[in-house]
């Protein structure tokens, strides 16, 4: 039997997850699961690790849930390891936002100034776990969802030389399971292409005849629904712009595509007490699903989880797992090493795109090199998210600084100096390497 660990087991996707493994027993047959917390965590990780246990007592399988703070124990000897932590908790995604947003800046958890600290913050922790890894589990793989996910998984291979790992986003799960009705087709009618980065792709639709319809779902766009997740504001992109890329953006783009009207959106909120950022909006939500958690008739997945911007998560998460356990070569949209599939990049970077996993772990598909004005955001961007990563493991002011500067959402100057210098203080019980 399989041996998953999840760290991070405290947050309120759990149940998600035990889903996705209930309804994939038969080709993925789990003996055990530990979930992972902290100590400020605990009382979380009852919570929905009882609640998870429930689901397994509800389903026809036999499987122990265990709840644990110490991370060894539970690594011992894991097949698969799952990372959802979230460091510093809400509280610092709140900082992340309001900081930022304080001084008319874009104020969100991936993106900007707050998603470079959230990187900050997580890339020393991911590395601890990959160091518990090699003498505990060396041959598990690492499924990373933890955010910012594509520098996180970047990190791990980079710089923990850590090479069995796929980083996840449920945001094309969300694409592929909106668009194919806009032309009145099932998924299976479709061939999608993605390529990019993690929160910041871009893909391509063809039907099984091998005729582009991107162009086809980009005008149906315009009239539905586009399956957007909860948490970014519905602004839609100037229509021109998509037709001449040929291509769909994902959901984040908005944030740089149309800076101006996601800001104002934003600060609308931000200076709304009775609204709030998106993290303060969460804390809300999280403490109505805890609630639902505590219910010891509750032994499913509530709808109500459906509410938060990860929704789906687990049909990525779970499906990437039986398919290296199972060798099924499914097509799922992962953050892998590109090798090649996007010649714009070096062939070492950690690229958003289709891949078939398996056995191996991913291959990516080969995408092709992008236009000139996509290949322009996508090399700024790398080159930004590999400056993070390096302040992030080396602690080097001057390199959080050239960040800065290079993030398209933060505008350099004075301003930008007074934010940084403000989240390192904001931050610094979770910054030692500052
Ligand atoms: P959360 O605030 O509920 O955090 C989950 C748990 O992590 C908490 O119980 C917390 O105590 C624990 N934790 C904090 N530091 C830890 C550590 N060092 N070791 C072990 N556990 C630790 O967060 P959430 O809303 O459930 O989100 C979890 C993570 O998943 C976040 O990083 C979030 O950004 C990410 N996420 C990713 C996607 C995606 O598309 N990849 C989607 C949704 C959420
Ligand atoms: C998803 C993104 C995640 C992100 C989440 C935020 O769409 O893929 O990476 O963490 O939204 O959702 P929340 O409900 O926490 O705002
Ligand atoms: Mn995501």
């Amino acid at each position: 039997g399989v041996k998953i660990v999840t760290i991070g087991g405290g947050s309120s996707y759990t149940p998600e997850l035990m889903e996705g493994f209930i309804k994939r027993y038969e080709e993925l047959p789990i003996r055990e699961i530990w979930l992972v917390d902290i100590e400020s965590g605990k009382e979380k990780l009852e919570i929905v690790g009882k609640m998870a246990q429930r689901m397994w007592d509800a389903s026809p399988y036999d499987v122990k849930v265990h709840l644990t703070v110490d991370r060894k124990e539970a690594l011992k000897d894991a097949d698969f390891v799952t990372t959802q932590f979230r460091v510093g908790g809400l509280d610092a995604r709140v900082k992340d936002e309001r900081i930022p947003l304080s001084y008319g800046m874009v104020g969100q958890e991936t993106n900007g100034a707050g998603g470079i600290f959230k990187a900050f913050r997580t890339i020393p922790i991911i590395l601890d776990v990959v160091e518990d890894m090699k003498t505990l589990c060396p041959n598990a793989w690492l499924i990373n969802f933890a955010n910012p996910s594509g520098m996180v998984t970047d990190s791990i291979i980079r710089y923990g030389g850590w090479e069995k790992v796929i980083g996840l986003c449920n945001v094309p799960v969300g694409a592929m399971m909106a668009e194919p009705e806009l032309l009145g087709k099932n998924l299976n009618e479709l061939i999608y292409s993605f390529a990019g980065l993690n929160h910041f792709h871009w893909h391509r639709v063809k039907d099984t005849k091998g005729v582009d319809v991107t162009s086809e779902i980009i005008d149906k766009m315009y009239s539905n629904d586009s399956g957007i997740p909860a948490n970014i504001h519905d602004i839609p992109f100037f229509k021109e712009q998509l037709k001449q890329m040929n291509m769909i953006p994902c959901g984040y783009h908005r944030y740089y595509y149309r800076t101006e009207e996601m800001l104002e959106n934003m600060l609308e909120e931000y200076n709304d007490e009775n609204v709030g950022t998106r993290a303060q909006q969460v804390k809300k939500s999280e403490k109505e699903l805890f609630e639902l958690y505590k219910d010891v008739n509750l032994d499913h997945k509530p709808e109500q989880l459906e509410q938060r911007g990860g929704a789906y998560y687990s049909e990525a998460a779970c499906e990437t797992i039986a398919s290296i356990y199972a060798n099924k070569n499914t097509h799922i949209v992962v953050s892998t090493k590109n090798q090649g599939s996007v010649p714009d990049l070096s062939p070492e970077d950690v690229v958003e795109v289709s891949a078939y996993i398996g056995a191996e772990g991913a291959r990516p598909i080969a995408f092709g090199t992008f236009k000139t004005a996509e290949k322009g955001w996508l090399q700024l961007m790398k080159n930004m998210e590999l400056t993070v990563e390096e302040a992030a493991v080396t602690g080097d002011y001057g390199l959080a600084l050239q960040a800065f500067t290079m993030n398209p959402l933060i505008p350099s100057g004075e301003t930008a100096k007074r934010v940084l210098d403000e989240l390192l203080i904001a931050h610094k019980e979770y910054l030692p390497q500052f």
